[in-house]
């Protein structure tokens, strides 16, 4: 038996060697056009690969079964020829591995090449174990070093294997419909994403440039003196329509022409003037809603169309926003 354990020593030394000299001259590789055999050969990793991942399971099960007391113990099978096994086929799995890569498609990818390395870095663990277990003779300690070290490169395996996944299947694969608690030890460096900001269907800007501008206004400071039930000096100005209207004197306002506007004219006066709108003693307008009316004019006292659609200066939104809000 000896000799068994010394041949199986060297191939497995010769596997680790040929795995990392193999790694590191596919990694040199630039613009290599790869033989059509290496192509295929490549091909094969992804069903090759999952061989170790099989037997790994089994060998942990088992070296955790050698924890376990005497009597039960000595149901379990020894795991030293299935350590070799994993050998065996990481190798085959590694060095496919390498051909799919040189194979080329991955240069510049770092998630292929760390991914090639935590193959090797798997093959190198497997190694050692199947090393120790053949050369530790003592029971005991080949008993207790088996489960710790095959979960070390059990989770070797699995940090490379989930590389290899998102390879293939795009990063974020595993962690995309992970619970949220999960996610960042999934996909190291995940960041909850901001939540959506909640932006109304529409604001102010996309309203009637008339209701959301100048009804305002007048609904504040004019309207309970002119409406339907008491529509001093004929003058209605509780919508757009009555508005046009005009009162006693005529038209309330001429599109385009401030000066010649007769609301603006009767809001401009002094305070104690008969004539001024609103009388003496009632709720006023601001300078920033007489702006907006005179703006509205301006333009052409439109009735159609967004505010946003008129173009308002910036200074005359943040007011009109201040009324809506
Ligand atoms: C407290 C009541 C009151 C309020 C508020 C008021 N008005 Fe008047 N308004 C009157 C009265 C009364 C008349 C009729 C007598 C006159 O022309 O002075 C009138 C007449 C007018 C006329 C002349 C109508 C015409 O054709 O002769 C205009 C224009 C007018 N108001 C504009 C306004 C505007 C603009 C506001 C708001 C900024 C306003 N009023 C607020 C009482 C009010």
């Amino acid at each position: 038996m000896k000799l068994l354990r010394i041949i199986s020593s060297i191939f497995t030394l010769l596997a680790l060697i040929t795995s990392w000299v193999l790694a590191a001259w596919s990694l040199g590789l630039t613009d290599y056009a790869a033989p059509e055999l290496m192509i295929f050969l490549g091909r094969f990793h992804p069903l090759v690969l999952h061989l170790p991942i099989g037997f790994m399971v089994l060998a942990l099960l088992l070296d955790l079964g050698h924890l376990l007391p005497a009597r039960f113990r000595e149901q379990v099978p020894k795991t030293t020829w299935l350590h070799g096994l994993i050998v065996l086929t990481a190798t085959s799995a590694v060095v496919h591995g390498i051909l799919l890569f040189a194979s080329g498609g991955y240069e510049g990818s770092e998630l292929a090449e760390s991914h090639l390395i935590g193959g090797c870095l798997f093959l190198t663990f497997a190694g050692i174990i199947f090393l120790l277990k053949l050369w530790l003779t003592s029971e005991k300690t080949s008993r207790f070093i088996g489960a710790p070290l095959t979960l070390v490169s059990m989770l070797t395996l699995s940090i490379s294997a989930h590389d290899g996944a998102s390879l293939t299947h795009g990063e974020g694969y595993l962690s995309q419909y992970a619970p949220e608690a999960l996610k960042p030890i999934l996909e190291p460096g995940y960041e909850k994403p901001a939540p959506e900001p909640v932006v109304p269907e529409t604001t102010f800007v996309d309203e009637n440039v008339y209701e959301v501008a100048v009804q305002p206004i007048f609904d504040r400071v004019c309207i309970q003196c002119h409406k339907e039930s008491k529509s001093k000096g004929k003058l209605r100005m509780d919508t757009y329509a009555e508005l046009v209207k005009g009162g006693e004197s005529g038209e309330a306002f001429e599109p385009h022409n401030v000066e010649k506007s007769y609301l603006i004219e009767r809001m401009i006066l002094p305070l104690d003037d008969d004539e001024r709108m609103p009388p003496e003693g009632k709720t006023q307008h601001t300078d920033e809603e007489l702006a907006i009316l005179k703006w509205w004019i301006e333009i052409g006292a439109p009735s159609e169309g967004s505010l946003k659609s008129h173009n308002p200066p910036a200074e005359l939104l943040t007011v009109i926003e201040g009324v809506e809000g």
